[in-house]
Parts: C-alpha cells; structure tokens; sequence
C-alpha cells in the first residue's frame, strides 16, 4: 500500500476499466479527508496541488505532509504535482519525492509544450516518477484566470505521446471551476483516439460534471479524474463560528463526504 508510482495505479486502472479520483489539496485538512475517504472506500487515490497554488501552501510545508500522509495510508497513494508550469517547481517536486509531475505547455504553440515535455521526462526517470502534459486546453487556469477551452488535435495528441510522457491531459471542451451549464464535452475526440496512444487519459475540471458524464469518458478510455472546486468549497462551507479544532475537524468530514461521491 502506501506511496507509489502515479503509472502504477493507471496501469491497473486500464485493466480495471475504471478511473482514479486525483484531488487538489490546500491543507492538513484536505489531506485528511482525501485520505480518510479512500480508506473508506477502500480505493486508490492521488493527491496533488497545482503550482498555481503555492503562494498559499509552500511546497516545501505542504510536499512533505502529502507524502507522509501517502506513506501511511491504508491504500495505494500517489503524490503529484499539478499543472507545473517552471521546471524549477517540477524538479523540487521531483526532489521532495513527488511520485507524479505535470508539464503543463498548454498555453505554449505545441513545438515548445513538446519540448517542454521531453525536458520534464528526462528528469522524471532519474527518480522513475510519472509524467503528465496537456494539450488542447483545459478551460480556464486552476486558480480561476480566464483561458478558453480548446479541443485537442489528434495530431497534437500523437506528438505529445511519442515524448515519453505516460499520461496525457486533453482538452474536450472541459474547463475548471464551476461550470455555467453542463459543458458539451467533444467524446468524438476519445473516440478518435481509443487504444491509439501509450498514456493514459486524464480528465480536468471534474467538478460540476454529471454521473453520465464521468462513466462516458471513462468507458472511452479516462483513467484520473482532477477534482477541485468542490473540495474547496466543501470546506470551506464547513467551517462556522471561532473554533479552530472544531473548523478542523468538520473540514475534515466534509472533504471526505466530497470524495466520497466522487470516488463512489
Ligand atoms: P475542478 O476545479 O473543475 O474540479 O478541476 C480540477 C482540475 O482539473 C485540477 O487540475
């Protein structure tokens, strides 16, 4: 159980033809509940931040608390680094001990976001850590900044495969955040793509979409969903009033409570 390789667990997620639930985390108590709702289910989980996010939570504070609460688990964890964007983040993930790194080129022509790729691979094998890049584009940053989704060629797909990566972000129309309405998401895209690739799929911007759209994309080939938003904001819903411990300890819950739905 415990810690391990991001690879590992979307191997046998292809086996399984299901997908793992990787949630955003800001704190302990994030942490806690992600990792108290996997028990629970008895599921595996990733835990990951974006480097978008780490003004708020300093790599070197909340890293080391995600891999030790991966260490502990019950359940195969993996710990992962969320749209990297410098390869100087991407490779202090790496020395922490990150199981996972994201190049994320998206917002880059597709010549540089493979480059960008090539150069995160070849410092992910020194430490046999997992890769993920993007392409297309993901709607709107992680942090809320507007970017609009854009649908990904197969051709960009094919050049970002062929750099080594082993899992491949695409964009279908998908954004983060809330979504004003339940997206249109492009399926012909996973269609075109099925059994044609050597990563795995990964799905951004999970919060808001509906049951059937989670088991569509994931009988075409999904195997890590991104969830966010929702566990933000399920925390931050619960907590009331001045006590601290109390606010700790219904965040907690109420993460759990999220993931739960998520993961089940
Ligand atoms: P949401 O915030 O929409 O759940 O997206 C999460 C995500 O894709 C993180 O990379």
């Amino acid at each position: 159980m415990a810690l391990v390789n991001m690879q590992s667990l979307l191997h046998k997620a292809e086996e399984g033809g299901y997908a793992v639930g990787s949630f955003s985390v800001a704190n302990m108590e994030c942490i806690r509940g992600v990792i108290h709702a996997a028990e629970t289910l008895r599921a595996p989980v990733i835990l990951q931040i974006a480097e978008i996010r780490l003004p708020y939570s300093p790599l070197y504070l909340i890293g080391p608390m995600m891999l030790a609460a991966a260490k502990r688990a019950q359940v195969p964890v993996a710990v992962h680094l969320d749209h990297g964007k410098t390869l100087a983040c991407i490779q202090e993930a790496l020395d922490l001990g990150f199981t996972s790194v994201m190049c994320d080129g998206s917002d880059q022509p597709i010549d540089a976001n493979v480059a960008f790729a090539k150069q995160t691979v070849a410092l992910a094998k020194e430490k046999d850590a997992t890769v993920e890049a993007e392409v297309g584009r993901v709607g709107r940053g992680e942090d809320g900044s507007e970017a609009e989704a854009q649908i990904a060629s197969m051709d960009d797909c094919f050049r970002m495969d062929e750099t080594g990566i082993d899992a491949l972000a695409v964009g279908i129309g998908n954004a983060h955040g809330l979504y004003a309405a339940t997206p249109q998401l492009h399926y012909e895209v996973l269609e075109d793509l099925h059994g044609k690739l050597h990563s795995s799929l990964v799905m951004h911007g999970g919060t808001g979409l509906t049951d059937e759209q989670f088991k569509k994309v994931i009988s075409l080939g999904m195997r890590k969903i991104n969830i966010a938003t929702d566990l933000f904001m399920s925390q931050a819903g619960a907590c009331q009033g001045k006590d601290i411990f109390k606010n700790i300890a219904s965040s907690v819950e109420a993460v759990s409570a999220t993931v739960q739905r998520y993961i089940t």
